[in-house]
């Protein structure tokens, strides 16, 4: 393999800020997850709401990209997307999905596996009511993930779509919205020294939720 000038195979760097152990976590997951954000945004974590969401397409392919978290409760994890993207054609085909959170000024990770729905139009409409203008309207101009000629196509559509919705009233389109993903399993992972990390695991068993350590 070609050597990286940055040396890459030795950057490492140790993890020594927390613990984390069973009964240092809350019975119940969601209360946890809050705990862990909470921190993870008064510590000025960078974009501390990003998660890398994993969907699975017919062929078995996964894909990962990166989506914001906008909500969350014991139903699930919501986020905002083109209905007709990528991703959204896969979790019609497969609901299963992983979200992965990285707070690496924590050294904190959490994982969760579950499955993806819509959410009501009603909950979508309101969202997109309450967003910046500008994002509205580049929520129409996008046609997300099918390819399109060149950057400047892209800033003509939007321009388009701005002079339609000048009155600065922007209807909510139909395919966008949001996705909850219902929990199964949720790991709340805390970095430790020479690698030997904390892992608490809870999994959804007959509607409780069960704690257990991992292993590293
Ligand atoms: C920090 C960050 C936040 C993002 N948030 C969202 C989001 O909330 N919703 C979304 O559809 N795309 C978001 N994106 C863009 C997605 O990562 C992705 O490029 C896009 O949704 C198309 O994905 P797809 O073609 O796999 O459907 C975000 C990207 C980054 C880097």
């Amino acid at each position: 393999m070609a050597q990286n000038q940055h040396n890459i195979s030795d950057l490492r760097i140790s993890y020594t800020k927390a613990k984390l152990n069973i009964e240092g976590t809350d019975p119940c997951p969601i209360k946890q997850f809050e705990k862990w954000l909470n921190e993870a945004i008064e510590t000025k974590t960078a974009e501390a709401t990003a998660m890398s969401l994993a969907t699975v397409n017919e062929q078995g392919q996964p894909s990962v990209r990166t989506v914001l978290l906008k909500d969350f409760d014991s139903e699930g994890f919501v986020f905002y997307t083109n209905y007709e993207s990528r991703k959204a054609s896969e979790i019609d085909f497969n609901p299963s999905v992983g979200i992965c959170f990285l707070w690496k000024e924590l050294e904190r990770q959490v994982t969760i596996t579950g499955a993806a729905s819509k959410i009501s139009k009603d909950e979508s409409k309101k969202y997109f009511k309450s967003r910046p203008i500008g994002h509205q309207i580049s929520a129409w101009a996008s046609t997300q993930s099918s390819k399109v000629p060149n950057r400047e196509w892209m800033l003509a559509r939007k321009k388009e779509l701005g002079t339609k919705f000048s009155d600065g009233i922007v209807p909510y389109p139909e395919f966008w919205g949001g996705f909850q993903i219902s929990p199964t399993e949720i790991e709340f992972w805390q970095g430790r020294e020479n690698r030997f990390h904390d892992r608490i695991v809870y999994r959804l068993e007959k509607a409780n939720w069960s704690r257990s350590r991992l292993s590293p």
